[in-house]
Parts: C-alpha cells; structure tokens; sequence
C-alpha cells in the first residue's frame, strides 16, 4: 500500500467527481486535487484515509499536451474538506469491462442483452469491485483502441467482448483483438468450441480469440445471450487463478481445489 499527499482545493460532498493530476496544476474547471509521484491507480482502486474509504478511481487519462503526466477522474466516497491529505490506495475486487460489438446496439435499434448477462456471470464467481459496460458498432479500429485503453490506461482485470466473432462481411472482433493482445491463450479458445460443439454444430463458425495484454485478461465471446453462457460458464472457473498468474502471483500451481 503505498502512500501518497494530495492537496484538495475546495470542499466536497460524498458523490462528487472530481479529478486527481500528477503534478501542480495551476488551471482547470474542474474541482480537484494534485498530488506528487502518485502511484500507478487502476480503475476500481480506492483511495484511503487513515483507513477509511476516501474516493475511487472512475477513470484514467494522459493530461492533455504532456502524455508523461497522468490524471484520473475520483468519485468522492466520504466529505472531503480542502487542504493537504496523506492517501494510501487498495484494490478491492475485480474489474471488469464488457464490450458489446453490434452495428444496431450501437444505433440504439436492439436492445443488449449479452453484455449484462457477462457481468452476471462473472459476478458470481468473482468480488467485482467495478463493472462497465461499453457497445461499440462492428469498427476494427474504435474497438483495437477500446480494448488497448481498458487494459493499459484504465488497468481493468477482465475486458470480455461479445459479438462479431462469426464470419459476416463486418465481423471483426477477433482481428481487432489479435492486433492488441501479447500473449494469446488458445486453452481458453478451444474451451469455447468444444463446449460450443456439444450445444451446436454452429459454435464452429465462432472465430473467438483470448489473450492477455498487460495485467488484463482479453476474451472475445459470440454475439448471442445463449452462446455467451455457453461459452463462458467452462471458463469461469479459471479466471481467478488466470488473473492471480497475469499478474505476478508467485504461489507454486496446486490445481483446482
Ligand atoms: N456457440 C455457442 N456455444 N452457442 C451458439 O449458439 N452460435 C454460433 C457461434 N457460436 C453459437 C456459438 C453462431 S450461429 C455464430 S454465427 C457464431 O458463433 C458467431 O457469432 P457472432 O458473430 O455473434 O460472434
């Protein structure tokens, strides 16, 4: 838990956004507090005060015209008084981003059920301690930046995308993901077919990859509630040693218990 001093420039209610930046900052709208060689956050951390909940990161961004210099957007969780503050910073539960990729999604033409359902799932074998969801039209490009600004800036644990797996003319997802990701996980791939398989002789037209990039875990999942749950239920069970592994866990691997 490392510490870090921030200076709060006004006084806040609980609930409030306001934003953190690295460094002095002399001009902004926004209510806020600078801080000095602030630590790496990640979306969902909570910042502490002697213990006790202070704020949470809502989300990451470079500081316009100066990318070595970080700010994040806080939600307070307690009244934050001005002055100078002494913050240590914990995580607590997982984090998970779920995209839906849906030309008509995206238009507001149909309703999404696939991307709430993955929340539920992953809710029930995991402590979420933030979720987001995100529709995005079927765009190559919008989603390679999406999904690289969820795991490297925003740092969540789970980027799980539905739809555009198949073999449709504006099917891309899975180009998308193997432009982004390091590490591909194949063991999770064909997990997904074969339990596909045993459900539908369709669930070989699903071209969904995995992989990992940075501490996160990327898993592209068809586009259909029915085979969202088909396919992720046989991976639930992995993900939190998956996740532990991804990032840095050095315990020796005993198998499930
Ligand atoms: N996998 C499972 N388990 N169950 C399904 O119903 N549907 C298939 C396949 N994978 C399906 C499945 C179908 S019909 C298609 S076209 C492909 O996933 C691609 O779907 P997507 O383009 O919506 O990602």
């Amino acid at each position: 838990m490392k510490e870090l001093t921030a200076h709060i420039d006004g006084e806040f209610p609980a609930g409030q956004r306001l934003v953190l930046a690295d460094g002095e900052v002399s001009a902004t709208q926004w209510p806020m507090l600078a801080g000095r060689n602030i630590p790496a956050l990640r979306v969902g951390d909570v910042l502490t005060r002697g213990g006790e909940p202070f704020a949470r990161v809502e989300s990451a961004s470079w500081w316009t015209g100066n990318p070595s210099r970080r700010v994040w957007v806080l939600e307070a969780l307690a009244r934050l008084e001005p002055g100078e503050v002494a913050l240590a910073h914990e995580r607590r539960g997982r984090t998970l981003a779920w995209i839906t990729l849906s030309d008509k999604g995206a238009a507001g033409l149909r309703a999404d059920a696939s991307g709430p359902l993955i929340e539920e799932m992953v809710r029930a074998v995991l402590p979420l301690g933030l979720a987001r969801g995100f529709v995005l039209p079927d765009d190559e490009r919008a989603l390679r930046a999406l999904i690289a600004d969820l795991a490297l800036v925003q740092g969540y644990d789970l980027v799980l995308t539905t739809g555009g797996t198949g073999v449709a003319p504006r099917d891309v997802t899975p180009e998308a993901t193997l432009a982004v990701i390091e590490k591909r996980l194949p063991g999770f791939e064909r997990a997904m077919t074969a339990a596909s398989l045993t459900k539908t002789p369709f669930g070989a037209v699903s071209r969904a990859v995995a992989g990992t990039l940075g501490q996160s875990l990327v898993l592209n999942l068809p586009g259909s509630p029915k085979a969202v749950r088909e396919c992720l239920e046989p991976l639930l069970p992995a993900l939190a040693h998956t996740l532990d592994k991804l990032q840095g866990d050095p315990a020796e691997c005993g198998g499930l218990a």
